[in-house]
């Protein structure tokens, strides 16, 4: 049977972006962010479930490597988003797997596929609990690294993306550029989105791409992503052009 929630759009709110998607994501989807280190990968996740809960949908943060109070204060001090008050009024909820009472530490003792199956079953109890519009992984590429077979790395990636696809969410994805992890992760992904940063004169800019966005027209132009005060933006210009 068709799946007719795949038809219907959710709009990032992020200014610039939706454009480049050929008009935001699809809804269930799961779509992927991948870039190298301090690319603005998390940022992008805050700005897409900031925008949502403030058009009323529901967010969940999923963090694996950075604790959710050092995140917190981050998009405080950087761009003034209180998800303190927002996860007190029950609009966001943070999934730190990290936080003890999860008990899904990772550690050297623990085999990595078993990390990656507790994993899996902590998103299934908490899409459940918190029945989330909207869900943030920041970030995948940690829990893989240790699996050294790309058959088996791209089954467990399907695995969770599974589950990710069987919520009714819509689902960003963030992954870090490391040792070809990334790439596995895109492959499974509904949409790639790829953040860099390039070299124009003796300035460093943030760049930004869409690489693929099934059953969608995507622009296939390189921008600029500006990071402010006000957030995440992708420019309506391509200074790229040219080169
Ligand atoms: N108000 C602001 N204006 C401009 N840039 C900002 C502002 N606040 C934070 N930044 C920049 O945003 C960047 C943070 O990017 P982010 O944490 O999203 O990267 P990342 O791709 O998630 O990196 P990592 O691999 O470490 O997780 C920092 O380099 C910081 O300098
Ligand atoms: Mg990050």
């Amino acid at each position: 049977m068709q799946d007719k929630r795949l038809m219907e759009r959710i709009e990032t709110g992020i200014p610039g972006y939706d454009e480049l998607l050929g008009g935001g994501f699809f809804k269930g989807s799961v779509n992927v962010v991948i870039g190298g280190t301090g690319t603005g990968k998390t940022v992008f996740g805050g700005e897409f479930i900031y925008n949502g809960v403030k058009a009323g949908r529901k967010g969940m943060i999923v963090l694996t490597s950075e604790e959710a109070e050092y995140i917190k204060r981050e998009w405080y001090t950087s761009f003034g988003w209180d998800f303190w008050e927002l996860e007190e009024e029950g609009k966001v909820v943070f999934v730190d797997i990290a936080d003890p009472s999860l008990r899904l530490q990772k550690t050297v003792e623990i085999a990595p596929d078993e990390l990656i199956k507790s994993f899996k079953k902590l998103l299934e109890s908490k899409i459940k609990s918190v029945n989330p519009d909207l869900i943030f992984i920041d970030s995948l590429e940690a829990l893989f690294l240790a699996i050294e077979s790309k058959y088996k790395l791209k089954s467990l990636v399907d695995d969770i993306f599974d589950v990710l696809r069987e919520a009714p969410a819509t689902c960003m994805v963030a992954a870090g550029v490391i040792y070809g992890v990334d790439e596995i992760i895109a492959y499974s992904a509904d949409s790639i989105t790829n953040v860099g940063m390039v070299r124009v004169g003796n300035n460093l800019q943030r760049s930004v791409h869409v690489a693929k966005h099934r059953g969608s027209v995507i622009v296939n132009q390189v921008r600029v992503l500006q990071l402010s005060d006000d957030g995440i933006a992708v420019l309506s210009q391509s200074p790229y052009l040219e080169f």
